[in-house]
């Protein structure tokens, strides 16, 4: 089994970005504050006639969103597992350099937490504008009710299931946001520097699944398989309260807002946009033979996740 996995974390102390990027303060370069192409809302006509600082405010809220959504992330669904990992507390018989590289992850994450709530404060002190976030994003809530929804005797292989689709997904938004020179070089580094650690991370969840499914037992793998897509729309779905509520905060009235939410979050434009993110996970799970039981399958085409 030990021959089975090659660890990408060999020279972890050398790149990992908590041992060698410096501390990013959000410096007054840069004028948008978020890729404007990457906000369908800001295309809609209402948005497109809206008031230079409306249009700006939207993309402030939608960068809180997505630094919010990646500290709660960090936090309460990856750290936990990968914590039980590095303990030897994931039931499953990995080998030792799992363990290990389970131990670089959670500092990686960690450190990803803590200078990802940075900037939002910075963002904050810099523009002056609030965030108007929910209590909890929607992903959280999404992952509460699967959690009570699973039968008792897989409770559990839900949050490493979700861990696995969330580590193993491309984020479009780790990709392009650095690309953006119209951004502030500080926001673009900070995500390149999470890009960087997240593609390790990647090998790793992929390689833990490998590792995961066969060793289910053949009524866990039927029992858990159906939830697989409704884990990946939890991560992959828009935020929409939270979306609103920034379109809100921006400036934008009640009614506005519901048109612009009602024309742009269409079911089989988000579905399409899953689908596409989803692409790498839905691989790995194909190739671990998740989908040769028929409720899983089943589940995955009505979700629309496959064809
Ligand atoms: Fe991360
Ligand atoms: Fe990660």
């Amino acid at each position: 089994m030990e021959a089975d996995y090659r660890s990408r974390f060999r020279n972890w102390e050398r790149v990992a970005t908590v041992r060698n990027s410096p501390v990013r303060e959000l410096a007054g370069d840069g004028e948008l504050l978020f890729t404007p192409e990457l906000v369908p809302a800001m295309a809609h006509p209402i948005l497109a006639q809206a008031t230079p600082e409306i249009r700006e405010a939207v993309l402030v809220h939608r960068l809180y969103e997505y630094l919010k959504f990646t500290i709660d992330l960090e936090q309460s669904a990856v750290i936990p597992v990968t914590g039980h990992i590095s303990r030897g507390m994931s039931g499953l018989d990995l080998p030792e350099g799992m363990l290990l590289d389970a131990f670089k992850i959670v500092t990686d994450e960690a450190w990803h937490a803590q200078f990802t709530y940075e900037l939002l404060r910075d963002v904050r002190n810099r523009t002056r504008i609030a965030p108007a976030l929910p209590d909890a994003p929607t992903f959280t809530g999404a992952l509460t009710r699967i959690h009570e929804e699973l039968p008792s005797e897989i409770r559990g292989l839900d949050e490493i299931l979700f861990a696995i689709v969330s580590e193993t997904l491309i984020s479009s938004l780790l990709d392009e946001l650095p690309q953006d020179t119209r951004l502030p070089a500080t926001v673009r580094e900070m995500v390149a520097d999470h890009a960087a650690d997240e593609a390790k991370h990647h090998a790793y969840f992929s390689a833990l699944l490998r590792y995961l499914w066969p060793a289910m037992t053949r009524r866990e793998r039927e029992l858990a398989g159906p939830y697989i897509p409704q884990l990946i729309f939890a991560f992959l779905e828009p935020d929409y309260p939270s979306a609103a509520l920034g379109l809100r905060a921006a400036g934008l009235a009640g009614e506005d807002v519901e048109q612009i939410m009602s024309d742009v979050y269409g079911r089989d434009r988000i579905v399409a946009d899953v689908r596409r993110g989803a692409a790498p996970t839905i691989q790995y799970f194909v190739e671990a033979g998740a989908l040769e039981h028929g409720a899983t399958l089943e589940a995955f085409q009505e979700s629309g996740l496959i064809a």
